[in-house]
């Protein structure tokens, strides 16, 4: 029996399941932008207001940072390797061969959006809700990345392609000290962003059924 597509009533459902299909790591980018800074903010803006978080507890915290201003961050993290091959800690024909380009391919990009968590709000709903206590941590970064993915969909929708880093902790103290990031804000994930220069990898799937099951249909 061949499945046919369901209807969906609103044709936006439809277009929102194909932006989610059409998401990718782009590692490939350069410092262009397909709209304007204004809009790049607004929906930088949008996802960080808009997604849930528990207990609305409002937890995520986003810098957005563009051009010469994006590039500080991946010359900090080059910057943070640099010392760990001075110190022998990684080695340099590694970080000359591998790291570095990475790096530098970040830096080629246009943005860099920092994702920081809020862990020390969670004082207050945490005495006040004593059995939940261990888990408004979690859900704390669950609502960030929620907030990550939305960012990341949206701007592709725009044009943009764009990866996911994580070079906590090694660059945070420069990152804080940089932009003046409150003590509180711990940061969690770097979304890089910029025009793709190069197509995304092959992607291969597991089977659907074996993660998703149906009952009551
Ligand atoms: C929670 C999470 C953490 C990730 N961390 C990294 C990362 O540190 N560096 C990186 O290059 N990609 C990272 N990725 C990207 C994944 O490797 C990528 O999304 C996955 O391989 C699927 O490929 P796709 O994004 O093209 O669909 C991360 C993705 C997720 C969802």
């Amino acid at each position: 029996m061949g499945s046919t597509q369901p209807e969906f009533k609103n044709p936006a459902t439809t277009s929102l399941l194909e932006l989610v299909k059409s998401r990718r790591t782009y590692y490939g980018l350069k410092a262009e932008s397909p709209i304007a800074d204004d809009a790049i903010e607004q929906i930088v803006r949008d996802s960080v207001l808009h997604v849930p978080s528990s207990f609305n507890t409002q937890t995520s915290r986003v810098v957005l940072l563009l051009k010469e201003e994006h590039q500080k961050v991946w010359d900090i993290a080059i910057n943070a390797m640099e010392g760990l091959v001075a110190a022998g800690v990684v080695p340099k024909d590694q970080f000359e061969s591998s790291t570095k380009p990475k790096l530098n391919a970040f830096r080629a990009a246009y943005g860099t959006v920092l994702f920081f968590v809020d862990f020390e709000s969670l004082a207050p709903i945490k005495e006040k809700f004593a059995i939940y206590a261990d888990k408004f941590d979690p859900f704390a970064t669950e609502s960030n990345a929620m907030s990550q993915y939305l960012v990341w969909v949206a701007l592709q929708s725009e044009g943009f392609g764009a990866n996911l880093q994580h070079y906590s902790p090694l660059i945070d103290e420069q990152i804080a000290k940089t932009w003046n990031i409150p003590a509180s804000w711990k940061l969690d994930a770097q979304l890089v962003f910029g025009t793709p220069t190069s197509e995304p990898g092959e992607k291969a799937f597991a089977p659907i059924e074996d993660r998703f099951k149906v009952f009551g249909k």
